[in-house]
């Protein structure tokens, strides 16, 4: 009775997504437990090339069973959008089946997360603008709605219309912003309302019946677990929790029931949005790296900002997660460099250190102690068994492993489903 937590190592876009796919082709069960469509998991299949923001990626399995947990942010538009741009590519959403626990995200928690962020200023945190953080503040004040609103018209009016006339006081008050519409508003949920009401289902009994007969269940990670609310760079974090105990308590799965906690990480680091990032490369092999590795955004289409492998900072991973196995991700993209780096520590006010340091502005003072290593200056996306890779592909991944100290189960070498060798380390 596998469960088996795919969780973000690093700043997110580590390929959660394409790991998914793969693995939902033996899962009975597909789970997105937190976040919202502040994320962006790309897929690459057979049936073609798919950004997804809250369907879980297990949708293209017809038998697996796809839920969006009580712990995620809905953005009924976005999900919508995200259903019929799949149905028009032959992708049906039938099994998709959403807790009425989840959090309605809002028109003004786009407007606020907009807002907010303006008035940062310089210390803007770069966020994806579609609302999570103000949801998730609602939600937390207990003033938010719930998907189960969504199953009363008359009821989601009343809410939808008290909850704009009210926030329009604020965002007048704080902003001196245009009010929203609250009759206009109403409406629009009531019309979401009706298509996503046949998706409404307690996840509950749906995991319990799934553990009690054994079957395979995956959670899948949103974000990464550097941006994670608890254990990342606060305050340039998301505002979920990211981790594997995260993906439990929003998937509303007992930790007893885990079996394999996999963190997926690039055979690199790349990251989006303001926050440290130690290992970051202002300089032609970061260029490389982003333009060879298309490094844009899924979600905002902005460049992401790439750098060397932080076994630092993915040691603090490995432990508030307690990984079982890696998966990693996109050794392909290193193919073409002659010599590489792995950050095997960092030096802080004159002392060597091996831990990441809890405040972001002691890391954004961190420098790097490097490790270099040998390329392979060789293609390995046509490999198909790992122990063909190149012997310093094969190299590079093991010290990786001793540097983090879990081994890697997985490595991808293309964006392709198929392109991902199995090593047997997964348990
Ligand atoms: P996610 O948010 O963790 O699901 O990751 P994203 O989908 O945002 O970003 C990962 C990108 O890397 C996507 O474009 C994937 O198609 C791609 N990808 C995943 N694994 C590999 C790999 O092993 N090699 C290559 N070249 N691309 C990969
Ligand atoms: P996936 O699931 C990369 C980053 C944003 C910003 C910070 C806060 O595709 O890996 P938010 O909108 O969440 O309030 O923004 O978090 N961020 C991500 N970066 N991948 C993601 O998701 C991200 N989700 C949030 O860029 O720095
Ligand atoms: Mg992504």
């Amino acid at each position: 009775m596998p469960v088996i937590a795919v969780v973000g190592g690093q700043w997110g876009d580590e390929g959660k997504g394409k790991i998914i796919d793969l693995l939902a082709g033996r899962a009975h069960v597909v789970v997105r437990s937190q976040g919202g469509d502040n994320a962006g998991h790309t897929v690459v299949n057979p049936r073609g090339t798919f950004a997804l923001h809250l369907v879980p990626a297990g949708i293209f399995n017809p038998a697996t069973d796809c839920l969006i947990g009580p712990g995620v942010a809905l953005n009924p538009e976005v999900l919508l959008a995200e259903i019929d741009a799949l149905r028009e590519r032959g992708v049906a959403a039938d099994k998709l089946v959403i807790s009425p626990r989840a959090h309605l995200v809002m028109p003004y928690h786009l407007v606020l997360d907009r807002l907010e962020e303006e008035a940062r200023g310089p210390r803007a945190i770069g966020t994806t603008r579609r609302g999570i953080g103000p949801m998730y503040v609602d939600k937390v004040r207990r003033i938010g709605l719930v998907v189960g609103d969504l199953q009363d018209p008359v009821r989601l009016r009343e809410r939808v219309s008290a909850a704009v006339e009210r926030r329009n006081l604020q965002l007048a008050r704080d902003f001196n912003a245009e009010p929203i519409d609250p009759r206009e508003t109403a409406s629009r949920y009531d019309q979401f309302a009706e298509r996503i009401r046949p998706h409404i289902a307690d996840t509950e009994p749906i995991l319990e019946r799934a553990l009690r007969d054994g079957r395979t269940i995956l959670l899948e990670g949103a974000h990464g677990t550097l941006l994670d609310l608890d254990h990342g760079s606060y305050p340039f974090v998301t505002t979920s929790s990211c981790t594997v105990g995260g993906l439990l308590n929003g998937a509303g799965i007992g930790p007893r029931h885990l079996t394999t906690a996999l963190g997926v990480f690039k055979a690199y680091a790349t990251r989006v949005g303001a926050g440290p990032m130690p290992t970051e490369l202002d300089d032609e092999v970061g260029a490389h790296i982003r333009e060879r590795g298309q490094e844009y955004g899924t979600r905002t289409g902005r460049p992401r900002r790439c750098g060397w492998f932080d076994a630092v900072a993915a040691r603090h991973s490995v432990l508030v997660n307690g990984f079982h196995a890696l998966a990693v991700t996109r050794l392909d993209i290193l193919d073409a460099l002659d010599e590489l780096k792995v950050c095997i520590a960092y030096e802080l006010h004159g002392q060597r250190i091996d831990h990441l340091p809890s405040q972001a502005e002691e890391v954004e003072r961190c420098r790097p102690v490097w490790e270099g290593l040998k390329g392979w200056s060789s293609p390995t996306g046509n490999v198909q068994d790992w122990r063909e890779l190149p012997t310093a592909a094969r190299d590079y991944v093991r010290f990786l492993e001793d540097a983090v100290g879990v081994r890697a189960g997985l490595i991808g070498v293309g964006r392709e489903r198929e392109k991902t060798l199995f090593t047997g380390a997964l348990p």
